[in-house]
Order: structure tokens, then sequence, then C-alpha cells
């Protein structure tokens, strides 16, 4: 079972990471044939699939190698300047593994996956555009669910370079992105996001301005993909400059407590990304029931609004839905891939 998931979660790992797909399939071979792998996975088994355990087994490795601890696999690894021999590189994994066993383990099973990637900032910046214009410009309380390390709760102080060179955002920002979009989202790109305020929570929150912080958040970015180690770099001095934090809580009774009242004057936005998948189906029932109840009391005055990317089921593409109350509206914004980049921008009805 746990091999089959190592299998399912490293085809989706190409094209890619090369080197997470390299090292998750042949962690599986291991598996399968009661190596090293099965003993730092002992008392994950019966892990659900929506947690990813193969993931969570990439995240540990490249923790070590981040922290400087596993200098003979650090040489595959281009985050810290390796480049990959797909030879060598399970025997060097299968050594670490070895040395760190224990820690592996921990690792493993202490962590749940937080690929917080600042490049579904893209789709989150277009989106907010898009609902505040339907709702005649005002301004946006954002309040993101599963908000990890809170990197995306920065969307108006990125610098989103379009193709034509047009820039979006906060041009002197600290990150700069290439959002990679396909069209433009519907919506006047000459008006500036207005946030009225942002908050995040999250079951497992992340101090972003500690170096613990950023090395646990650096480690589930997969190590070949230099750009986007760059990128969340980029985001992480960012967050130091404007620290936010987010809360320790479970999306169902944060979301209680944040829309017991939706504010006059400003458009409540519950943003969602990537975080679905991890929520048991008790805490999205009740989510789901907070947002309804939430949404019975939206006035024009004090609208609500939930954004979400996530991935569509047996689809290996993300969608941007947005819907609003009381307008009542239900639309699909576009789609793209799972980090947010590329992302093509075509409105349709929704539901
Ligand atoms: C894959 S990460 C995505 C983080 C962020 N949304 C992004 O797109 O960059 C999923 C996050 O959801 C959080 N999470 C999982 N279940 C949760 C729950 N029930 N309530 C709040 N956060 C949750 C995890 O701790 C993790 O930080």
């Amino acid at each position: 079972m746990l091999a089959k998931l190592f299998r399912d979660i490293s085809a989706s790992c190409l094209p890619g990471s090369p080197l997470t797909h390299a090292v998750i399939s042949a962690a599986a071979d291991d598996l399968d044939a009661g190596g090293v792998t099965s003993r730092a996975m002992a008392g994950s088994e019966r892990d659900r699939p929506g947690t990813v355990p193969g993931l969570r087994f990439a995240a540990a490795l490249h923790h070590l190698v981040l922290d400087g601890r596993a200098p003979a696999l650090a040489k595959h690894y281009p985050s810290v300047g390796g480049e990959p021999n797909l030879d060598t590189l399970w025997p060097d994994a299968e050594a670490t593994v070895r040395e760190h066993e224990a820690e592996v383990r921990q690792l493993v099973r202490a962590n749940a996956v937080q690929t917080n990637e600042v490049g579904r900032s893209g789709p989150l910046y277009g989106g907010l555009l898009v609902a505040s214009e339907r709702v005649g410009g005002l301004p946006v309380r954002l309040l993101e669910v599963g908000a990890s390390g809170g990197l995306n709760l920065r969307p108006h102080k990125v610098a989103y370079r379009l193709a034509d060179g047009i820039v979006l955002g906060d041009p002197d920002s600290e990150l700069q992105l290439d959002p990679e979009w396909t069209g433009l989202p519907p919506a006047d790109l000459s008006r500036p996001l207005a946030l009225h305020s942002r908050a995040g929570c999250d079951v497992d929150p992340v101090d972003v301005t500690t170096t613990a912080g950023q090395l646990h958040l650096s480690s589930f970015v997969w190590a070949d993909m230099v750009a986007r180690m760059e990128r969340l770099r980029a985001a992480m001095r960012l967050a130091v400059a404007d620290p936010i934090q987010v809360e320790r809580a479970g999306g169902a009774d944060w979301l209680e407590r944040q829309l017991a009242e939706l504010p006059d004057g400003v458009l409540t936005v519950v943003w969602h990304s990537v975080m679905w998948q991890y929520a048991s189906p008790n805490e999205r029932e009740r989510g789901r029931a907070a947002l309804a109840e939430a949404a019975a009391r939206a006035t024009g005055n004090a609208p609500l609004a939930l954004l979400v990317y996530e991935p569509r089921r047996a689809r290996r593409h993300f969608e941007l839905l947005l819907k609003l109350w009381p307008a009542g509206l239900s639309l699909r914004l576009g789609q793209g891939m799972g980090h947010g980049l590329p992302f093509t921008w075509e409105e349709q009805p929704w539901g």
C-alpha cells in the first residue's frame, strides 16, 4: 500500500522534478524489498493517501541536506549547488537514511506536507481583483485557511511581471514574479488591489521569520526546482520585513469564529489553496456549514466570497473558483498548474 502511494506521487513529480521522482520511486522499490525505507516509514504505514507519505519522506531527506548533515546526498541537490547523478542518487540517499534513520522517521511522522507556494499568489491576486470589482470595489478582508507560513498573505506586495512589460502589484517588491499568464483577469487591472486586512490559520503554522521555520518550508520544495527555491527565499525575506502571525487552529473552528461577524464596508474573502485534501471529512463538513451559515447573512454592504485554488478530481490541473454572496455569482475564473503558474484566465459559469 505504502509503496503504491510512493509510486503514484513519484509519477506526479514529473516532468518538474526528476530528482524527487527518482528518490521516491527508488524508495518505493526499497519498501517492497523491506529495506531501510520500511524502518524509516514505521508508524506511517496506515496514513491517509491525502497526507502524501512519499513527499514527507522526500522532504525529510531534503531537510538533512539543507541542514548540512548529508553531504554525500547534497552533491545531487541543486538547492545547495549540487547536480543530480541519477546513477548514484539512491545509494547515497539510502546511506543517508541509514545514518539518520531515527530522525527521518521522526520528521516523516511529525510533519504534514507544507508546500507554501507563493506562485499561487498570482491566481489569488487576480481573483481578488475580480471579486472586489464585482462588489463595487470594496476593500478585501482576506481570510486564508491552511496558510502554512502565510507566504500568500501579501498578494498586494508582490511584483507580477507580465509578458508585455506590464507590472501589477508592487513593482519594487523583493519578490519579482512572472505569473506566466495566458489571458488576463476579467477586471480593471489599472486599479490596485485594496486590502483591508489579512489573517490566516493553520493546524501546523510555520514561523517563517525563524531559521527553523525557513528550513522546514524549504525542505518541501523539490530540490531541483531552482526557480521555485529562489521564489521561496524572496517570499521569506518579504515575510521577515512584513510579519503576519498565522494562528494555530483547525480551519472549521477558525472559520466559525472569523465569520461570526461580516463587517460592513469590506468584502470578506475566504481563500484556500491546496489544503482541502488534507482536512478530514468532518472538518470539511463543518467548514462548509460555517461558510453556508455566513453566506446566508451576507449583505450588499457586507458581502462574502469564497475563492479557492484546488486540484479537480482525477485531473492534473487546478481551477480557480469564485463564489460571491449575496450576489449569487459562481464563476470558474481559470485554470493552471499546481504551483499557481502557468495560469490561464478564462471566465465561465461554475456549478
Ligand atoms: C500543501 S500546504 C498548502 C499551503 C498554502 N495553502 C499554499 O497554497 O501555499 C497545506 C496546508 O494545509 C494545512 N492544513 C491541513 N489541514 C488543515 C486544517 N484542517 N485546517 C487548517 N489547516 C490545515 C497544513 O498544515 C498545510 O500547511
